[in-house]
């Protein structure tokens, strides 16, 4: 195994009812001052909001709200929310909702209290930055990014068009309570847990292949993301199916899996990437790139790959060669995400733009390439994944 140092830094509170059990006294251990942050309005309607600014008011705390927080938030959005909580000097920054309003303010915190530009020290001069951020806590009602549990922030900057992973402190606590996202629409549901299907892959097909029980436990997350996405595909509201995937999703990128070897992450970078051009939904993205992905490197780990074709799809492999038991296990994800009803052409999203080959041209330019998996991609090899997914 790799080295690594452990450390849960966030309490979560789990299940039906946890905000009105646990919020009021969570918040006896933060100031007065709230800066409240949410999406486009969801919260609103399904009674969220309600619910929680009830709790606020009734633990006496002042509010200041942050709305209108997108899905792949942008750079700018950072700015507006930093300003308010400079502004309202929030002692608690609480965002409600999925990932884009979690990973917002997750920045927002330590934006808010430094002079520096966080965009130009992190992703520019690759620095870290030391400040001590606005302590946040999450109230998840969309899951399947794990952003309730870690400290990286996805933001877009659209000035240069970058989808970028950034880091800041991860929430102090979170409340997961899957009844909060019963109003979530189907594909969104699906979307969601799609990606954390993907960050347990990512991880798994990381180096090294080491004996290494996080390949075990990803393994055990893999098969009971599929086994519940087919539930709720079967019953949208099953809470049973809702909770296993709502945890599935803190389970595969709370960094659990991640110790003791490496993560790809590299399916993860082209889709940012065609994020940052076509601001796709993104674990549509993820569901479309992953496949032709896979198909391009799993000659170069046929063990693993065949590994993942027994372990997760129950692929037997008899009379077949390990290569061909590895192809196939590629293509029984390829099923699953027929199956699912995920788009499996770009051109099955929706665009911001029209995806065109010059835009697949940059976005492969602009990507990231990692060596974390077994091989590292050229941008031309990027360029070609991405016209293989038209
Ligand atoms: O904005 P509102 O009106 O709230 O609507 C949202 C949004 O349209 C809606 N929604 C959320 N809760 C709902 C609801 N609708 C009805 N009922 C509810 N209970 O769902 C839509 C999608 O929300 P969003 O937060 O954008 O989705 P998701 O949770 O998938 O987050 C995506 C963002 O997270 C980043 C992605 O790149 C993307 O920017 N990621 C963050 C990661 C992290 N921090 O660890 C890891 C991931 O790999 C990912 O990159
Ligand atoms: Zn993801």
């Amino acid at each position: 195994m790799e080295n690594f140092v452990y450390e849960y830094p966030t309490k979560v509170y789990f299940g039906k009812e946890a905000a009105k059990n646990h919020l009021a006294d969570i918040l006896k251990g933060f100031g007065s001052n709230v800066l409240l942050a949410y999406g486009g309005g969801s919260v609103r309607k399904n009674g969220v909001y309600d619910e929680i600014m009830g709790i606020l008011k009734a633990a006496g705390k002042t509010v200041t709200e942050f709305t209108g927080i997108m899905s792949n938030p942008t750079w700018e959005k950072v700015q507006e929310g930093a300003a308010l909580a400079k502004e309202c000097k929030a002692d608690l920054v609480l965002a409600v909702g999925g990932g884009s309003v979690i990973d917002c303010c997750k920045i927002v915190c330590a934006q808010a209290v430094t002079e520096e530009d966080l965009w130009e020290v992190e992703m520019v001069r690759h620095s870290v930055p030391s400040v001590a951020p606005i302590p946040l806590g999450a109230v998840v009602t969309a899951s399947g990014t794990g952003a309730e549990m870690n400290g990286g922030a996805v933001i877009t900057n659209e000035a240069v068009k970058i989808k970028g992973g950034m880091f800041a402190a991860a929430p102090r606590f979170a409340i997961l309570d899957p009844m909060y996202t019963m109003t979530l629409p189907a594909s969104q549901v699906i979307s969601g847990a799609f990606d954390t299907l993907s960050h347990a892959m990512e991880t798994y097909f990381g180096r090294s292949d080491e004996n290494n029980v996080s390949d075990e436990v990803a393994e055990a997350i893999m098969r009971n993301t599929v086994t519940n996405m087919r539930a709720v595909l079967n019953d949208l509201h099953d809470y049973t199916a809702r909770s296993n995937l709502m945890w599935d999703s803190a389970m595969a990128e709370n960094g659990i899996l991640k110790v003791g070897r490496l993560t790809d992450f590299e399916a993860h970078q082209i889709e940012h990437q065609l994020g940052a051009y076509t601001d796709c939904n993104h674990g549509q993205g993820l569901a479309v790139i992953h496949p032709a992905y896979y198909r391009h490197i799993y000659r170069h780990a046929i063990p693993k790959f065949a590994r993942f074709a027994r372990n997760v799809w129950g692929v037997s492999g008899e009379g077949q060669t390990e290569e061909q038991v590895a192809a196939a296990g590629v293509e029984a994800l390829a099923g699953f995400i027929k199956e699912c009803g995920l788009p499996t052409k770009l051109g099955e999203f929706r665009s911001r733009e029209e995806i065109t080959p010059a835009l697949l041209k940059a976005a492969a330019d602009s990507c990231n390439t990692l060596l974390n998996g077994y091989k590292q991609l050229t941008h031309e090899e990027i360029y070609e994944i991405l016209t293989e997914c038209l």
